[in-house]
């Protein structure tokens, strides 16, 4: 993409952290880039616009859930793009915040979509960034037969046994094309209801529908007051604070840990070539990491105590996690470029700047 190849692109969620990514590399290319953002306080130290939102975005600060915050969006120039962020985020905290998720992630989705219903708006291009957490367990393979299935969430008896694993099965990378759909958690299930109807109302209007199902996204600029963002914040700043990471279950869970410039990247590629109808897409770095790696390597670079293998775990976190890149490279032309050894090394390293810079 070039000059101002793109018109009007709205995004929800715009002053978050994938958002200001999203700005700096893209909105230069818009007429007109429109972030509208609530400034979620347990997102957002303070109620400023945030630095990393590019100069040239229009900041609009309300909830998606203001029908009239839609009527003053839409009023003036109709998006042609609309790349859909704003969401409530965290896994653990969803199961006892049903509502709340529910409300923000799959209401506030039906009131953008009924918002453009009522303008009588047609976007050129819907995009919404949806999560591995839709697959929770994720399929499994059994060793003797061979047989793929979909094994359901782990029961608080089987993880209060230390059974880990589901015995005589290896976890299988993710991939949209064949793994079933079947979340674990509250956020999971929210994040796929606003899928589901985001591709839904385009199909019913032939407007082409991208859906990147993003795994664990970190990188600079990611929120360090919010304790839901994932454990790289966590494990950074126990380990810069000199406390040993607590790492939980036997350390060999996994995750797939994709750097912010690979994520913005692929929007990117798929706002430069919207799809003829629809796509789901798996971003990820597609190599699993142990969690006791990860927490290692942060240990090691911040200069941290060794992490501690506690044993405790909590209900709904899944086992494995991380996804095949094969269908982002067919569809979108999309490879990851950042391994996850280095990304975090230096992730964990600004952390640590960020922690001596506070005092
Ligand atoms: N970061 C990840 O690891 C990851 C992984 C998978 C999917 N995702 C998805 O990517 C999207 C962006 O995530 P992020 O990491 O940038 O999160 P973030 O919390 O940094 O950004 C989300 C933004 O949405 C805003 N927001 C929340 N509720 C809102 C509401 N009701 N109205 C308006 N704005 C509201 C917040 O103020 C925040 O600025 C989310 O939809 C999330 O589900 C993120």
């Amino acid at each position: 993409m070039t000059g101002k190849s793109l018109g009007t692109v709205v995004v929800t969620g715009g002053a978050g952290f994938i958002g200001c990514a999203l700005s700096q590399m893209l909105a230069p290319l818009a007429e007109r880039w429109i972030a509208v953002d609530s400034l979620n306080p347990r997102v957002h130290a303070s109620p400023e616009r945030p630095a990393q939102l590019h100069e040239a975005a229009t900041l609009v600060v309300g909830d998606i859930r203001d029908a009239s915050v839609w009527r003053r969006v839409v009023s003036d120039v109709p998006p042609e793009v609309v790349i859909h962020l704003a969401a409530e985020t965290d896994t653990g905290l969803s199961l006892n915040a049903v509502t709340r998720f529910s409300d923000v992630n799959a209401t506030g989705t039906a009131i953008m979509l009924d918002a453009f219903g009522e303008a009588d708006i047609l976007p050129s291009h819907l995009l919404v960034a949806s999560t591995r957490a839709v697959y929770g367990e994720g399929q499994w393979r059994e060793q003797s037969t061979g047989h793929v299935f979909t094994p359901g969430q782990r029961t608080h008896g089987q993880l209060a046994r230390g059974q880990w694993d589901f015995p005589g099965a290896t976890p299988m990378a993710s991939a949209s094309s064949d793994t079933a759909v079947r979340p674990t958690s509250i956020y999971g299930a929210t994040k796929f209801a606003q899928e589901s109807m985001m591709s839904a109302w385009a199909g019913g209007r032939g407007v082409p529908f991208t859906a990147l199902r993003l795994q664990n996204v970190y990188g600079r600029g990611q929120s360090l007051i919010n304790p839901y963002t994932g454990i790289l914040p966590l494990f950074a700043q126990a380990a810069a604070r000199g406390q040993a990471i607590d790492v939980y279950e036997d350390g060999l869970m996994s995750r797939d840990f994709v750097h912010i410039d690979d994520v913005a990247r692929a929007f990117a590629d798929a706002v430069g070539h919207p799809p003829d109808v629809s796509r789901v897409t798996d971003i990820g770095c597609g190599r699993p990491a142990t969690v006791l790696e990860v927490a290692r390597l942060v240990a090691d670079v911040v200069g941290g105590p060794m992490p501690r293998v506690s044993g405790r775990f909590r209900d709904g976190d899944v086992r494995h996690a991380w996804c095949s890149t094969d269908q982002a490279a067919d569809t979108l032309g999309w490879r990851p470029e950042v391994p996850w050894e280095t990304g975090i090394a230096e992730y964990a390293r600004w952390v640590l700047e960020s922690a001596e810079a506070r005092g």
